[in-house]
């Protein structure tokens, strides 16, 4: 595929890539970190296919540098990463433990030496078990600690990150860790969700108060929306709890009246507090949108919720048929396009950035040094042309970072799915770049040329 045809980005749109500390590490025992709850998850048996952790990932730890080089090398001009809660304080409070500050310290380093801004994620997944020992996210102190732990980051790396994002994907912790139970910590109790849901909301609040209070100059918040598509009720239904459950309180400190029902049936309204809106509605820069596929639903009348929509009875999930990722989602660029023009009309003050998108496919093995991705580079192409007729139709879309930099540790997935543009041989971490590695380059300097 080429990149004659591709259209133009504005100046100063931003090309990059993403990854979080658990799926790419390894180094679990070092320089102090402590358990998360990620590490209790994928050592317990049948959590995560064929037994994998993010023990060893891709070592990342000990081989940044050489990561670093790789991304410059592609012109990257922005890398998103997480900080693991775990290094910083071990057991998710106290003194922050200057070993952890100094991986990420000398990561930055050697991102800005390298001309790439560090895009700092603090919440990527991996709380620290101790905090679940004590409630976890069912418990409103750990949104307390979670924005005393985002002020000692930022004391370490304030002066040199300008981008902060509180929190990744709240939906996923909240209801895939405690409604269907298959992330960590594997919970399986509705009231449990939304109590989760609603407390990582006001982490994202607190944790935002008190970077923009220590003089954070740009924050963010990155949720996984979709837009859902079918008849019109179930459509609603996820729309509301996948989306606008998040988005509603965070940018407009509002929440939905149908909401407030659904959650008083499932967990009651007692986790929820006077002036908890206004704590959450904190004043953001960025919107980070993480885009994979819509949803497609239908009414099926007296359907039961899935454990991971609790409240979204009578919905029934479909595939709409046509081509699909190797994690089974139907590829659909043209929903990010209707995503971003929503967002935009609906949001209006908040400037967009595409956290994540991209797709795991069944590459083959390097052969003669390189890895073949056609599907993948067809996916990120259609996709950037998707982002692009927003950006037409007046969307103020900022960047587009790509999922993932590295094959990694996917999660449930364990290491089978892989979304890389590079390719990682886990038995010897050498690093191959796709072909949708060298496509992303060629277009990202394409671009720069135009301009
Ligand atoms: C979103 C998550 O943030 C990321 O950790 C995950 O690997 C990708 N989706 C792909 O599933």
């Amino acid at each position: 595929m080429t990149t004659d045809d591709f259209p133009s980005f504005p100046a100063g749109f931003v090309w990059g890539a993403a990854s979080a500390a658990y799926q790419i590490e390894g180094a679990v025992h070092e320089d102090g970190r402590g358990p998360s709850i990620w590490d209790t998850f994928s050592r317990t048996a049948g959590r995560v296919a064929s037994g994998h952790t993010g023990d060893v990932a891709c070592d990342h730890y000990h081989r940044y540098a050489d990561d670093v080089a790789l991304m410059q090398s592609l012109g990257l001009a922005a890398y998103r990463f997480s900080v693991a809660w775990p290094r910083i304080q071990p057991d998710g409070s106290g003194p922050a433990d200057p070993r952890g500050l100094d991986f990420y310290d000398r990561l930055v380093d050697s991102l800005l030496a390298a001309g790439i801004d560090p895009y700092v994620t603090l919440y990527h997944w991996d709380l620290p078990q101790a905090l679940e020992d004590r409630g976890g996210w069912t418990s409103r102190d750990t949104a307390h600690r979670f924005a005393a732990y985002a002020e000692a980051v930022h004391a370490r790396l304030g002066d040199r990150v300008r981008t902060w994002t509180t929190l990744n994907e709240p939906w996923v912790s909240a209801f895939l860790g405690h409604g269907s139970g298959i992330h960590a910590p594997g919970r399986t109790d509705p009231a449990d969700a939304f109590r989760a849901a609603h407390h990582l909301l006001l982490a994202h609040g607190l944790g935002a108060r008190a970077l923009r209070e220590a003089g954070a100059r740009e924050l963010a918040l990155t949720l996984n929306l979709s837009p859902a598509f079918g008849d019109s009720a179930a459509a609603e239904r996820i729309d509301l709890l996948l989306n606008r459950q998040f988005l509603d309180p965070a940018l407009r400190g509002e929440m939905p009246e149908d909401l407030l029902k659904i959650i008083d049936r499932h967990a009651g309204l007692g986790h929820l507090r006077d002036g908890d809106l206004e704590l959450i509605h904190q004043p953001v820069d960025l919107l980070g949108i993480n885009y994979y596929c819509p949803q497609y639903v239908q009414d099926v009348p007296g359907a039961p919720a899935d454990p991971a929509w609790p409240g979204a009875e009578d919905v029934g999930f479909v595939h709409p048929g046509g081509p699909s990722t190797a994690m089974g989602w139907p590829i659909a660029a043209a929903g990010l396009t209707v995503l971003l023009n929503r967002l935009a009309r609906e949001y209006p003050e908040v400037g967009l950035l595409i956290t994540e998108n991209g797709a795991a496919f069944d590459d083959g093995e390097p052969s003669g040094g390189r890895v073949a991705d056609p599907d993948r580079v067809a996916y990120l192409d259609a996709h950037l042309r998707a982002a692009h007729e927003a950006l037409a139709a007046g969307a103020d879309l900022r960047g587009y970072l790509v999922w993932s930099i590295l094959d990694n540790f996917e999660w449930a997935e364990g290491y089978h799915k892989r979304f890389g543009i590079v390719h990682v041989d886990y038995a010897t971490q050498r690093r191959t770049p796709k072909d949708s590695a060298l496509w992303y380059r060629d277009v990202i300097a394409a671009e720069a040329a135009r301009l």
